[in-house]
């Protein structure tokens, strides 16, 4: 497999290897447990072991005599910290249960937090924390006795009348889906450092959104937020699980605050699992009517939800699926099922991952009931004008990205017929679907200085969860100041600098570079002022549309040109500095306010007046061994438009790991439940299964070439969340073309296929 960058092609930036390569493979990079911090105190937690109930007791008497041991924090003394709201959205509080009992609402919830001289001891000790409780029988998930099942909502999209068109229809696909459980194991872990200088705290925690973190714990400790710092300058993987305020961070706050030094949690693994979020197990049942000749007239997707007993939290993938195809009529509905578990939240592509996988099903049951090749189904029904709104695209490169992707897997070879593609002791099975991912973009602000050398800082308490930010950032700020990219710092994830969006909608890219082409703007506008209107200067008399920047010049047309080192001497300033604020079209005028005050202002993808989204499409082979039913995955391409790339290598390694996520989505991933206790059993990744190498075959990305200067101002797609997309849908429809089986539930094993 080659592993050159990949080339450029139109609307694409440098294939700029990361800044923070280095720093990251030679451990230099500080993640914030590894941040050095004078003389700690190590935490350790004790987490309930019912998962429904009531703590009737907890001794804490041989755990406080184990040596070492400084404080066992409990329900009896961390009152003082106030309920904050449970918010779905990115900085607020991941869950309402908050509290360390008596009430215990799921299994993991934290009860108690033993502080020691080491973690060693801490460690002793928690295990040495006697629990006794008043258990009641959970309700574990789908199928349990004791479930609450609500509509999550009142308005979920329709358009016209589907339960006529479906009786209309020449051919009608009616089936159900399922997706299971999953856990976003970061692999660094949940930690929390927290340092007290005075009244002044600051707070070492990997987070998707530290202005979010910062408010939503000062809330929690009832104290004023300007008096809270939070850091997160690397981020080891986040997907979605570091974006709120988890309980463990107030606790170990409280903890520093009384005992007067800093203190250090590393939860573990398992404990990973429930104090924090995860992507919740969803069904579905999906009706597609159509006509002979394809054309769609009907579609109807009733999505189900699993979600805590206190919390609505809901994906509600409807909203994007329904803008996919030319439906003709649309009918949905999705339903919240409160159960005794842990509250769940974003997940990479929360919504479409679950929602994409089970249309995307049906699309290729359609296909098979009309006798019609999937890949044409899906032009017949192409959509310019969406079905429910009636609104057009800001761009839709659909069809584009399935010619291309079909075209380099070979597609035309295939022949309809399940198992018709046998290869010895292998069945072959060929699939596609289709990719989505809205196009978000958050308020958000920055700021850049530019030194005389051509130094060039950008600050902004964005995060780069591994995503490459660090560098697109560089990248914009170099390209629009015409300096190169090793002049360029980029200071981010730190409280103390402008507010950054939450990483998380895939809005990063498209946001915060918005606005460091609107700082940058400002300090052009300013070197382009003192270079035309100077009486001497080289550039003196032109016009400033014919200037632009290049190798720390300012360059006219005809090649005049004046160093920026001189225009900046002839302003009399040492530096050029300018914060700017973006507020993306659709997000009211308050978006920078509320970003302040820790949350985050998002609009983009079905909102807005277009419809905004990245697409893309997913080839696979899938063999399945004839006896066994063995599954392996031996090729996959994907062919992916998401507006301008600002970084094709640093896009790429996003879209193919997205693709081997959506591998292990369909033939590995799921988090087992104990029916009976509400428990997780697989809580560590020895058996939480994910692809490994010899999973993950040759991977194919094709950047298909896309404008779209109606986005934003950086013309930037967000595409982070939209390679793991329709990968499992297309496999599952690969198995079916292998084997004639139509798998409804993921993952697909062995078993399944017997
Ligand atoms: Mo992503 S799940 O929107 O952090």
């Amino acid at each position: 497999m080659s592993i050159a960058a990949p080339e450029p092609k139109a609307n694409m930036g440098r294939p700029e290897p990361r800044l923070d390569a280095r720093l990251k493979v030679t451990g230099e990079a500080r993640y914030p447990s590894d941040v050095p911090v004078g003389n700690p105190l190590h935490a350790v937690l004790v987490t309930s072991a019912i998962a429904k109930g009531r703590l009737d007791r907890l001794d804490t008497e041989a755990a406080r005599a184990v040596p070492g041991v400084v404080e066992i924090f409990t329900a009896e003394n961390t009152r003082e910290l106030k309920p904050l709201e449970y918010t779905p959205g990115g900085g607020g509080a991941s869950t309402s249960v908050q509290g360390l009992g008596p009430d215990i609402a799921h299994d993991g919830q934290i009860i108690a937090m033993v502080v020691a001289e080491s973690f060693e001891v801490a460690r002793e000790a928690a295990y040495k924390v006697k629990a006794t409780y008043a258990r009641e029988a959970p309700s574990a998930s789908f199928g349990a006795a004791g479930l609450d099942e609500k509509p999550a909502g009142k308005e979920f999209p329709k358009a016209g009348d589907a339960a006529a068109a479906l009786s209309a229809a020449d051919v009608v696909v009616d089936a159900e889906y399922g997706t299971p459980t999953q856990h976003h194991n970061p692999i660094e872990l949940f930690t929390t450092t927290c340092v007290w200088d005075g009244e002044h705290l600051t707070v070492h925690e990997p987070s998707q959104f530290v202005y979010g973190l910062k408010n939503s714990v000062a809330k929690r400790l009832g104290i004023d937020p300007a008096k809270v710092r939070v850091v997160s300058t690397y981020i080891g993987g986040a997907f979605g699980s570091k974006a709120q305020l988890t309980p463990r961070t107030p606790l170990v706050a409280l903890a520093a605050k009384r005992l007067g030094r800093p203190v250090k949690l590393v939860a573990s693994r398992d404990q990973g699992f429930t104090i924090a979020t995860y992507r919740a197990e969803t069904k579905h049942r999906i009706r597609l009517g159509a006509r002979r000749d394809g054309k769609i007239t009907a579609y109807t997707h009733d999505g189900r939800e699993v979600t805590s007993r206190p919390d609505a939290y809901k994906v509600a993938g409807v909203s994007d699926t329904v803008r996919l195809y030319d439906f003709g009529t649309v009918a949905t509905s999705v339903n919240v099922v409160h159960a005794d578990r842990n509250t769940p939240g974003f997940m990479r592509s929360p919504p479409v991952v679950p929602y994409v996988y089970a249309l995307e099903s049906a699309m290729d049951e359609l296909a098979v009931a009309l006798g019609m090749d999937p890949v044409e189904l899906r032009r017949i029904n192409d959509v310019t004008k969406d079905t429910v709104s009636g609104k057009s695209w800001s761009s839709r490169s659909l069809m584009k990205c399935y010619d291309e992707a079909a075209a380099a897997f070979g597609w035309s070879r295939r022949t309809a017929e399940p198992g018709s593609m046998r290869d010895g002791e292998w069945l072959v099975g060929w699939g596609c679907a289709t990719a989505c991912y809205p196009t978000h973009m958050a308020a958000t602000t920055a700021r850049v200085r530019l030194l005389p050398s051509g130094e060039v800082r950008v600050q902004v308490a964005a995060h780069d969860i591994g995503t490459g930010a660090y560098t697109v950032i560089g990248q914009t700020a170099a390209e629009r100041l015409g300096v190169p990219l090793a002049a360029v710092t980029v200071e981010l994830g730190d409280s103390d600098l402008p507010p950054g969006p939450v990483a998380g909608g895939s809005t990063t890219t498209a946001s915060t570079c918005s606005a460091v082409i609107k700082a940058c703007d400002a300090i052009r506008e300013k070197l382009v002022r003192a270079a035309s209107t100077a009486n001497d200067g080289p550039l003196a008399g032109r016009s400033p549309s014919d200037l632009s920047f290049t190798d720390g010049r300012a360059v006219a047309s005809d090649g005049a040109a004046e160093s920026v080192a001189d225009v900046m001497q002839r302003l009399g300033t040492a530096a050029l500095e300018e914060y700017a604020e973006y507020i993306p079209h659709g997000v009211q005028q308050d978006g920078i306010r509320k970003l302040y005050s820790g949350r985050a202002a998002m609009t983009g993808g079905p909102h807005g007046d277009k419809i905004m989204y990245a697409l893309g499409a997913e080839f696979v082979e899938v063999r399945v061994h004839a006896r066994t039913r063995e599954v392996r995955v031996p090729r996959a391409v994907g062919a992916f438009a998401g507006g301008r790339i600002l970084n094709p290598r640093t896009a790429h390694s996003q879209l193919m790991g997205g693709m081997i996520w959506g591998i292990g989505s369909a033939l590995h991933e799921a988090t087992e439940i104990d029916p009976r206790e509400a428990r997780y059993v697989n809580d560590n990744i020895s058996e939480y299964l994910i692809p490994v190498n010899a999973d993950v075959p040759r991977i194919d990305v094709i950047m298909v070439p896309e404008e779209d200067a109606e986005v934003n101002p950086a013309g930037v797609k967000g595409l982070g969340e939209l390679g793991n997309v329709g990968t499992a849908a297309a496999i599952a429809n690969a198995v079916y073309h292998a084997t004639g089986k139509r798998i409804r539930d993921l993952p697909i094993r062995i078993e399944d296929l017997l």
